[in-house]
């Protein structure tokens, strides 16, 4: 077998260049030097070539969960959009402030807060403009933000351009820290403490790298407890729960009955959507607040015609009850999945050694949600091998390593879709375990094995 197209050009893109650079300008020969240092540990992020949407593998990478894209009822829905708005221009033609607010988008907002049981709902560009806008916007100096460690790039960024003074992390996840955390503010700031000042809880929904869920129950009690006055409030990012659970795809806040606990809720179109752009939902204040003070809403111009024509079509496929079928089928193979890996032979060894490891495969049965992002840990290295042992077996899986997680936290990140198989998660897993086995035997130096396995012997014989 010969090896995949995509991984000899991804190991190709792995060679050092600037060593042959030295005649040219500093400018270029710089950035080439600061992607060597990435080349070098074999963690330079190439643009792959796309073969899992129309090509040879399953695509357990994209987040087209909803099988939106790839079943082509967006399309078709965002179509009929198009033909019943014909004269609809497409730029908004401007900021929303000043000329590009128009009747379309605004309608639309009130379709979307209705859907949701909210008040107001502010379309933006995608789910990063939406963290940005809000973490700008909300905090008023004097209040402060406490925020789950892991949580996304955008909620961080945002956070430095907030007026907030105090930002505190919490443990992912960790009720206990969290309470910490609160006590902390609550000890520190006589003016938090007395109510004048706020609390602005940030955490998301279902962490996009770990696939796990906030214990956002305990989180609210234990905020409500602190703070009695009121004046600790959360922001949920909603980014990959949306569409995904919850009646008619409501999201994880709805699916625990949290809507009135919690102040404002920011949805991604880019994930089970299929398409771009993002929603923040909450009461006339915040959506005036935001419109106001965040300079990614009042510095940019307002989404155009067919971008919020995309987000309706999408909407309209929500309570479809092919969608909900599609929403029960990934609750079912996600449970498929952590039953059959865990019961495969080589399992118990290979997690003992870790060679794999499925943090979410420990205690499944007790969860009643479970998200569509299963990680799929292993060492830093194999994480690589792992990869192109899966794409020769035709299983599109991205492995992820530093920066997008944490030093040491390598992983493969399976993403289940509404429209897979049992047979798929089947075959996947098949795969997934071919290569513990291989791995394995490796380690223990039997069977007749070199050091580097059998797809990645592949991939660097290309070379
Ligand atoms: C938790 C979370 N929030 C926000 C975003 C950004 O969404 P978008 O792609 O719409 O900018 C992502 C996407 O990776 C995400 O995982």
């Amino acid at each position: 077998m010969s090896s995949s197209p995509v991984f000899s050009r991804w190991m190709a893109s792995q060679k050092p260049r600037a060593n042959n650079m030295r005649d040219a300008p500093s400018f270029y020969r710089n950035l080439e030097e600061a992607l060597d240092v990435r080349r070098k540990c074999h963690g330079l992020y190439t643009l792959f070539e796309n073969t899992w949407t129309k090509g040879p593998t399953t695509d357990f990478c994209s987040n087209d969960s909803l099988a939106f894209g790839a079943s082509g009822r967006l399309r078709k829905a965002f179509e009929e959009e198009l033909a019943r708005n014909p004269d609809v221009q497409l730029g908004s033609g401007g900021s929303r402030l000043l000329d590009g607010n128009y009747r379309y988008i605004e309608a639309v907002e009130q379709e979307i807060a209705d859907f949701h049981g909210v008040e107001a709902a502010l379309i933006v560009g995608s789910g990063c403009d939406g963290n940005y806008a809000i973490l700008e916007g909300i905090p008023r100096p004097g209040d402060a933000i406490i925020y789950d460690e892991l949580a996304h790039a955008s909620i961080r960024d945002g956070m430095s351009r907030s007026l907030a003074g105090i930002k505190i992390p919490f443990a992912h996840n960790d009720v206990d820290a969290f309470r910490e955390a609160l006590i902390s503010v609550w000890d520190s700031q006589p003016l938090i403490r007395n109510g004048q000042k706020c609390v602005l809880v940030v955490v998301e929904s279902f962490y996009s790298m770990d696939g796990d869920a906030s214990p956002l129950k305990e989180l609210v009690l234990a905020a409500k407890e602190i703070f009695p006055k009121g004046n600790a409030q959360f922001v949920v990012d909603e980014a990959h729960s949306m569409g995904v659970v919850g009646e008619r795809g409501l999201g994880y806040v709805a699916a625990l009955g949290l809507n009135t606990e919690i102040a404002i809720k920011t949805h991604t179109f880019s994930k089970a959507f299929g398409s771009i752009g993002g929603v923040i939902l909450g009461n006339r204040i915040v959506k005036n607040a935001l419109v106001n003070f965040s300079r990614s809403t009042v510095f940019t111009s307002a989404p155009a015609f067919h971008q919020v024509a995309a987000i309706r079509a999408g909407y309209t496929l929500m309570p479809q009850p092919e969608t909900e079928q599609g929403r029960d089928n990934i609750q079912h193979l996600a449970k498929r999945f952590f039953e059959k890996i865990t019961e495969h032979p080589i399992w118990k060894e290979a997690s003992s050694r870790n060679i794999i490891s499925i943090p979410l495969a420990e205690c499944w049965q007790e969860r009643d949600l479970h998200s569509q992002l299963i990680p799929i840990c292993t060492r830093e290295r194999y994480g690589h091998w792992l990869a192109f042992h899966l794409d020769a077996r035709k299983y599109s899986v991205f492995s992820v390593s530093f920066p997008i997680v944490p030093k040491g936290g390598a992983r493969l990140r399976v993403v289940i879709h509404a429209d897979h198989t049992e047979a798929q998660i089947d075959g996947l897993i098949a795969a997934v375990c071919e290569w513990a086995e291989e791995m394995t035997e490796i380690e223990r130096g039997t069977g007749n094995r070199g050091k580097v396995p059998w797809a990645a012997q592949q991939v660097y014989s290309t070379d």
